[in-house]
């Protein structure tokens, strides 16, 4: 697992969502959600949208911007039509007022 990171924590206010994107991973999307950290894929199950450019709701659920698909931040789990297939999670660490995430490497 390697550490990346996100941001400064009060980079990230409470309904905002931050991608974050590497040489050796998949874009990941973290969000922060009545101040609770999440992160998933950031490229919808369903097609290519960005998740976060996702709607957030407050029971830190998001929908997807392209045809409305719901995904629980919590578990990846795709809520409803069209989307079947979960978003992937990833642990989301705040330490020393950053945020990162921890992803797996991908060697090239
Ligand atoms: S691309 Fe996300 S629901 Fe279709």
């Amino acid at each position: 697992m390697a550490r990346v990171f996100v941001c400064e924590s009060g980079a990230l206010a409470d309904g905002d969502a931050r991608k974050v994107e590497g040489e050796s991973f998949a874009a990941i999307a973290v969000f922060n959600v009545a101040g609770s950290l999440f992160a998933v894929s950031d490229r919808c199950s369903h097609g290519n949208a960005s998740m976060s450019e996702a709607y957030v709701e407050d029971d830190a659920t998001v929908e997807c911007p392209l045809h409305a698909a719901r995904f629980c931040l919590k578990t990846g789990k795709a809520l409803c039509q069209p989307a079947t297939d979960p978003l992937r999670t990833f642990p989301v660490v705040e330490e020393g007022g950053q945020i990162f995430v921890e992803v797996e490497e991908v060697s090239a």
